[in-house]
């Protein structure tokens, strides 16, 4: 199933807080694509895709076949940014860039493509249905634009509290972020099986601190939600300038289609990770599993960025011998996210060395150097993350070491 067309995701927020990736090897979830591709601008040696759905894989691909093929003012149309009467025929001029899984499943979506695929997730539908249908109960157009018109922050809180704040957008906005109308957007039934409060009074205040912020008036994500579609208000990847950029790198590029988890043995260790809010879907148990195997596939001050949406879910409480936080907007507020739904954007860096083998383990892994050997263990997903971890290790120390969980 097509969820994400687009990333719902602050592209800008991920890479003032990703640093440095010039040379180096990320890690990003797919979602939606354009995520991803704007990690490119920050010219890494390899960036590899991950995805556990593989649609979200074909969407990836599918931006940047097109990316690769057209110009930007093609692409803004072809994709359904700005209006084109010619998307089938464009088609047919970039899927031979796509691989046969992905052009395979873009030819069943004929119509999807003609409509702008930017148009065909859920996600995207389900916000155009609100647009056109919630948005004119509560506040008319003018009203709309006048939100998100340039003003100050001052002027931005007063209409928010003197004009937008009314009963009826209070109500819509209890409806529209309840449990039933959120499953209706996503389909995951485990969403919010490990949250317990008033998910919609928590998003209607979270909305509320959004929309009395200057923010808002860039934000192409809230004129989404306003409007059903995104006006002048390019995301990252395909503005000017940062799409050439992008264009010039897309030859680093990989995909894995997978659990995170299961991209790290295949690549080996990544310097850089966005991990979009992919935690919010875990038990504290199996985050912690997952924590230690990212901790594993990471090199050393390997920067991971990451949101939750409603769970606290922060690596370095999960494993704190192996993250440190080093950014937390719930902690700090002055830090701006256009995806202002989510709790928070969290950054953790992998702390350099990692905890020991331990005495008997060094002399038994110094009297095995040069030599292979297989590292065992047992069924439960946390002993896996350590079979993969002590692998890792005993390779540090010239064993060849090949993981092997059961
Ligand atoms: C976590 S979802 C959230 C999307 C995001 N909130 C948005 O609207 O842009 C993003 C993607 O992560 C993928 N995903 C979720 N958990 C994953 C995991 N453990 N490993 C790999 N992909 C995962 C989903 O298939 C989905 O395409």
């Amino acid at each position: 199933m097509l969820q994400y067309a687009n990333c719902w995701e602050d592209a800008d927020l991920l890479l003032k807080y990703i640093g440095n990736m010039e040379g180096k090897r990320v890690l990003s979830i797919s979602s939606g694509g354009e995520n991803s591709l704007s990690l490119l601008s920050r010219h890494p040696a390899l960036l590899v895709v991950v995805d556990k759905n593989p649609v979200q894989l074909f969407v990836f691909e599918f931006k940047k076949a097109a990316m690769r093929a057209l110009e930007r003012e093609e692409f803004l149309a072809f994709l359904g940014f700005s209006a084109s009467r010619n998307r089938l025929r464009t088609y047919g001029l970039i899927r031979g860039g796509l691989g046969t899984p992905a052009r395979a499943y873009w030819d069943g979506q004929r119509r999807r493509i003609e409509a702008g695929i930017i148009h065909a997730g859920r996600v995207a539908r389900r916000l155009r249905l609100f647009s056109r249908l919630g948005r004119p109960l509560i506040h008319n157009a003018a009203r709309s634009r006048e939100l998100m018109a340039p003003k100050s922050e001052a002027d931005q809180a007063a209409l928010f509290r003197e004009i937008w704040d009314n009963r009826r957008w209070r109500a819509m906005g209890r409806m529209l972020f309840s449990k039933p109308a959120i499953y209706m957007v996503t389909p995951d039934r485990d969403f919010f099986k490990y949250y317990k409060g008033d998910v919609s009074a928590y998003l209607l205040e979270k909305t509320a601190r959004h929309l009395s912020s200057v923010t808002a008036q860039q934000n192409h994500i809230l004129h989404y939600f306003l409007f059903g579609h995104f006006g002048h208000l390019i995301p990252h990847f395909a503005r000017e300038g940062n799409y050439q950029t992008i264009k010039a790198n897309l030859a680093a590029v990989a995909t894995h289609e997978g659990l995170v988890e299961t991209a790290l043995p295949r690549f080996g260790k990544f310097d850089g990770f966005n991990l979009s809010n992919i935690f919010e879907y875990t038990t504290q148990d199996s985050f912690k599993a997952v924590a230690e195997a990212l901790a594993a596939g990471a090199s050393p001050a390997a920067r991971f960025t990451y949101w939750n949406i409603v769970l606290p879910r922060k690596l370095s409480d999960a494993a704190p011998d192996a993250f440190e936080n080093v950014l937390d907007t719930d902690l700090d507020r002055t830090v701006p996210d256009k995806g202002w739904i989510y709790f928070r954007f969290l950054v953790d860096l992998r702390r350099p060395g990692s905890p020991g083998l331990g005495g008997k383990m060094t002399s038994r892994a110094k009297s095995l150097k040069g030599k292979t050997c297989m590292v065992t263990g047992a069924t439960s997903r946390n002993r896996e993350a350590t079979v993969i971890e002590l692998a890792r290790m005993l390779e540090g120390m010239g064993v060849t070491a090949n993981a092997l969980h059961f």
